[in-house]
């Protein structure tokens, strides 16, 4: 799918970690993807590749079933890292042996280098990497040598020079290897002669070809701009492909924050030349969740009002053909794979995705190849404001799902307070971008306080805020109490109706980052 002219694949034995692998290349200037094990020769090198990853897997490899070894690769010419169980499947193709000893060897391991080698360039002798396997090596095929070994893994680390084929049994790709950096740098720059050529400019450009190339000379395109990053992205993108074809809709659901509705607009024609519908449907929005309590319903209404919103607009749109929509790589590599099909619904998150058939509109997905990072980095090669590169996500169905319990204009005007102050103080404290997603709840809980000489009976606040690499754990936020005190006394001081806040001390799981 790349035109990139030099890539680094990395076929999924379905490891959890794979994605990672895919990650850690790109952000060393190296285009990857993360392909199905199986994946046809032709698909693989039609990335050009300099050489081949092999992910790890829970599989064993001489399970029944278990996935093997493509046997192009064998006779393919391409340096080979494999990790894990890729590195066990080499040992296997190759004709060693790989056996499941008593004990699992699993967290945090010492490994030592047996001697200087290319791989471990610029690491020392004794290292800490992280181990989670089953099976081991218990002996080499021919040509192979041990780099690295400890006491329960004697061949912690392999290489067979004069093929270019490599082996590690722990997982470079995680932090928790002090050096798995250097080692997949090592990899990349010095045994397969990649040079760092994926940059913001490079993806820029290559997502702008591929747009263009879509859409075709006369296509148009609507864009529903969120004011987050990944929509105002992918609108940059498309503009710089095709121009004025393009029309952006910003829907005002009526469930934004303190300002941002009108902040949104008034950024986006301020920098951008691109047409922007902006459509008020504060109240439409309003009157369909009167009296709601239930969070699932609350983010149903929500979706279905936002499509029928849209359709009424884009039809009113000289014929747009296609649709927008931001789509991540993450997103395309959790529905491509049968295996890694996600589990029970926790939230339904709705996005323009939820758009009917009947809509007759075809899709464009200007970041269906990049990460959250790379979209960030686009954001700021394509002039995007700073701010609006780094805002925190924000939820589809807004304050709806942040106000537990019914919406009411009265109960989203509390709230909208609550939070300005909060992010006003957190961006004081320069603590908004060590936060990775930072937010006030109004709760559905009301407790006796006491102000001046009266008693009140008045609403909560929670304070919550995380820190994640991926939104799919988190940490609760350990900001400072100084700070927690002062966001505290502002609310309760400048917020009527409340006289009580919390701050959220849950991790995700078992919470979830949102309240509903
Ligand atoms: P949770 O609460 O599931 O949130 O830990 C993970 C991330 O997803 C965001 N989120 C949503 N985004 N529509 C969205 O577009 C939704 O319905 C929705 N629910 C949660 C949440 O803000 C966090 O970044």
């Amino acid at each position: 799918m790349s035109d990139q002219s030099q890539s680094l694949p990395v076929l999924d034995f379905g490891s959890q970690t794979a994605q990672l692998i895919v990650r850690r290349l790109r952000e060393l200037g190296i285009y990857s993807e993360l392909l199905p094990h199986d994946a046809p020769e032709a698909q693989v090198r039609a990335l050009k590749p300099l050489g081949v990853v092999l992910s790890g897997g829970p599989a064993s490899v001489y399970a029944e079933g278990a996935p093997q070894m493509p046997a192009w690769l064998v006779e393919a010419d391409l340096p080979v890292l494999g990790i894990c169980y890729g590195m066990q499947l080499i040992s296997r193709a190759l004709g060693g042996v790989v056996q499941r000893p008593d004990r699992h060897e699993y967290g945090p391991a010492s490994i030592t280098l047996s001697a200087a080698h290319p791989l471990f360039y610029e690491t020392p002798t004794e290292q800490l990497v992280w181990m989670s396997h089953g099976d081991r090596i218990e002996a080499l095929p021919a040509g192979f040598q041990a780099l690295a070994a400890n006491a329960a893994t004697p061949f912690a680390a392999i290489g067979d020079d004069a093929r270019r084929w490599y082996g590690v049994q722990f997982h470079p790709e995680v932090v928790h290897t002090e050096h798995g950096r250097t080692i997949l740098s090592n990899f990349s720059f010095r045994i397969c002669g990649a040079n760092a050529t994926w940059r913001p400019a490079e993806f820029v450009a290559e997502a702008v070809e591929r747009v263009a190339t879509r859409v075709g000379p006369d296509g148009r395109v609507i864009c529903a701009l969120s004011g987050g990053v990944d929509s105002a992205v992918a609108a940059l993108i498309i503009h710089r492909a095709i121009g004025e074809r393009l029309t952006c809709v910003f829907v005002d659901n009526g469930l934004l924050r303190l300002g941002e509705a009108e902040q949104v607009i008034a950024t986006f024609r301020e920098h951008f030349q691109i047409p922007l519908v902006a459509v008020n449907a504060r109240e439409e929005f309003l009157s369909a969740l009167e009296g709601v309590a239930d969070p699932e319903r609350k983010r149903k209404i929500i979706g279905e009002k936002f499509v029928r919103i849209f359709e009424r607009e884009a039809r009113t749109l000289d014929n747009a053909k296609f649709l927008a929509q931001g789509t991540l790589y993450p997103d395309v590599i959790e529905s491509s794979a049968p295996d890694r099909k996600k589990g029970v619904t926790i939230k339904t998150h709705h996005n323009v995705g939820g758009l009917p058939p009947d809509m007759e509109m075809e899709l464009v997905e200007p970041l269906r190849y990049m990460f959250k990072d790379e979209v960030r980095a686009a954001g700021l090669e394509l002039g995007l404001p700073e701010e609006w590169v780094w805002r925190h996500p924000f939820p589809g169905p807004g304050l709806a799902v942040r106000i537990i319990g019914p919406v009411s204009h009265e109960r989203l005007e509390t709230l909208r307070r609550a939070d300005a102050i909060f992010m006003e103080e957190l961006r004081n404290a320069q603590l908004y971008r060590a936060t990775q997603q930072a937010f006030a709840v109004l709760l559905p809980v009301q407790s006796v306080g006491v102000m001046g000489d009266g008693r009140t009976y008045a609403d909560t606040i929670a304070l919550r805020a995380v820190t994640t690499d991926d939104y799919m754990t988190a940490d609760w936020a350990r900001l400072p109490y100084e700070l927690l005190a002062r966001i505290s006394s502002r609310i309760v001081n400048e917020v009527a109706d409340v006289n009580r806040v919390v701050y959220d001390l849950s991790s995700k799981p078992p919470a979830t980052i949102e309240w509903e």
